[in-house]
């Protein structure tokens, strides 16, 4: 077949990934994770993570090698996440894509880790309809993107001005008890739980905010009203329900989430809204977001959730795409960027 096989490494925060496509087909997506050794911290150490890649790499090769039943002399491409992210922890994904590239003459394509959390949804959905607004949303990001062309790259509209939805999940879920990554907890207690029961701020929806915010996100006063509420409560002596302060306190997320997104998507006359990043597999935010954009006839494209979270397919999907449309690929002396922007 003339698709470009492409392999994508994925090392910028705590997941090690190597994913595997052809054209926009997915033959291996293998994950190594250290997320265990950061739960004690209720976050990501950057030295544990560049140690956990380190010892991951390779063998999470091997296997994605197997899964897409390829070797590495198969392989048209290299994509390898640049930035931004960790530095150490990039810095063992760039090395080792050089390596691979450097030992198997292959071309390296340095990719944008936030580019590339959008384009994993072609490998679900198809090419993507261009122009397109991105929301990502994950525990180091909370960006509207305007997707013209995923080749060129893409133009922010708005980015969290504080904290990031998923590292808002964590917050609440460690002052709450519930462990580490949050966002999964939450999204399960909140299940039980009466979104309507508490009245948590939405950030940054004021009137006074369209002007210079209309596109930004704040979610650390949300927090701190979580935290606030929280107190209140134990220093009365009263329990603290879990389930409704998890629902109010997702309930506040996502209002302000999908409010903004489909508002960049009509103020740019944009009809599809991708949502990428790990706070997109949050169950509450995917129903919210179809409801609404139904509404003014916009189309939500979510991937299924393990490829929202960090993965290798992702970097393999925008690597691939970069072959198709014929760009360079990147020097050899690539650096890693960790402020990399778009
Ligand atoms: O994209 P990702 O895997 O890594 C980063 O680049 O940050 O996102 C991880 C973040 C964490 O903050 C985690 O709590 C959040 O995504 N997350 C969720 C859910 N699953 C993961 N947040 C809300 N609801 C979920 N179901
Ligand atoms: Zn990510």
């Amino acid at each position: 077949r003339d698709e470009p096989l492409v392999l994508g490494i994925e090392t910028s925060c705590d997941e090690t990934g190597i994913g595997i496509v052809r054209g926009h087909t997915l033959l291996a997506d293998a994950l190594a994770s250290s997320v265990d050794q950061h739960a004690r911290f209720g976050g990501v150490v950057p030295e544990v993570a560049s140690r956990a890649h380190l010892e991951a790499l390779v063998p999470t090769m091997q296997r994605a090698l197997d899964e897409a039943g390829v070797t590495l002399a198969d392989v048209d491409a290299i994509a390898v996440t640049s930035g931004p992210g960790l530095a150490g922890a990039l810095l063992v994904g760039v090395a080792a894509a050089k390596g691979y590239a450097l030992a198997a003459e292959k071309p390296v394509y340095g990719v944008n880790h936030l580019a590339a959390h959008v384009a994993v949804d072609t490998l679900e959905h198809g090419p993507l309809p261009e122009p397109a607004v991105a929301m990502l949303v994950s525990g180091g990001h909370s960006s509207l993107l305007l997707v013209d062309d995923l080749t060129a790259g893409v133009t922010p509209l708005g980015a969290t001005i504080d904290d990031a939805a998923g590292e808002a999940f964590d917050k609440v879920a460690r002052l709450l008890g519930l462990g580490f990554p949050g966002g999964p907890i939450i999204d399960r207690s909140a299940r039980d739980g009466d979104p309507g029961s508490i009245a948590f701020p939405r950030g940054l929806t004021a009137p006074k905010d369209q002007a210079e915010h209309r596109f930004d996100f704040s979610f650390s006063g949300l927090k701190t009203a979580v935290a606030r509420w929280v107190e209140a409560r134990e220093r009365a002596g009263e329990p603290v329900p879990v389930a409704d302060v998890s629902a109010s306190f997702q309930e506040a997320v996502c209002d302000v989430l999908t409010a903004k997104a489909i508002d960049a998507c009509l103020s740019n006359g944009v009809r599809t809204l991708v949502i990428g990043g790990g706070v997109a597999a949050n169950s509450r935010l995917r129903v919210l977001a179809e409801e609404r954009a139904a509404r003014h006839g916009i189309a939500v494209r979510v991937p299924r959730p393990q490829l929202c979270t960090d993965n290798g397919a992702m970097v393999a999907a925008l690597g691939s795409h970069l072959v198709a449309a014929g760009v360079a690929p990147s020097r050899l002396d690539l650096p890693a960027d960790s402020a990399m922007g778009l």
